[in-house]
């Protein structure tokens, strides 16, 4: 069974509210652990990025689940822990594999089955390269990684519409 489309798997009317009614707190319990794990990171702008960061790209993998009609439980958790190990240890390009225990660990205690698990960490696993084109939920995290860099401050970042993957998702949400 595809775990992104309940939609189509269950023949419900609504994504979300499938997905709410299934297991209300699991996102909860996960947020928990990320909530005892960023005080505990020594440098306070590291701390502070890492609270904008993740919970920003995980309100973006909402929005874009709700767009595109893929399961927001599990996007928001994949935003929610996709560099939650770098947040721990520091900055290192092999964060998106180097972080899949953590993750791992995260998601079965906040109850998340050992399919939605493999889900989501292939996504987390997959979110560095955005030169490639996977699957749903690994594009979506992607997009709402660009997507969260770009709102935190336009200023700071190059034209939207010199990047590609970020002009698609502007393409794709209307905004101009
Ligand atoms: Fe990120």
């Amino acid at each position: 069974m595809n775990l992104l489309h309940n939609r189509a798997a269950a023949g419900q009317a609504a994504t979300a509210e499938v997905s709410r009614a299934a297991a209300p707190d699991r996102l909860e319990r996960l947020r928990q652990a990320v909530d005892e794990i960023l005080p505990r990171q020594p440098d306070p702008d590291q701390r502070r990025c890492g609270y904008v960061h993740l919970y920003g790209v995980s309100a973006a993998c909402v929005l874009l689940a709700l767009r595109r009609g893929l399961e927001v439980e599990l996007c928001a958790a994949a935003g929610m822990l996709h560099d939650i190990w770098s947040y721990q240890v520091g900055p290192n390009p092999e964060h998106a594999s180097l972080g899949l225990p953590e993750a791992e660990r995260i998601l079965t205690m906040a109850g998340f089955s050992p399919a939605e698990v493999e889900t989501i960490c292939a996504a987390i696993r997959r979110h560095s390269d955005k030169a490639s084109v996977h699957g749903e939920l690994d594009e979506l995290l992607k997009d709402a990684d660009v997507l969260q860099h770009y709102l935190y401050n336009p200023a700071l970042q190059p034209p939207w519409r010199q990047y590609p993957r970020l002009a698609q998702v502007f393409d794709e949400l209307g905004l101009k």
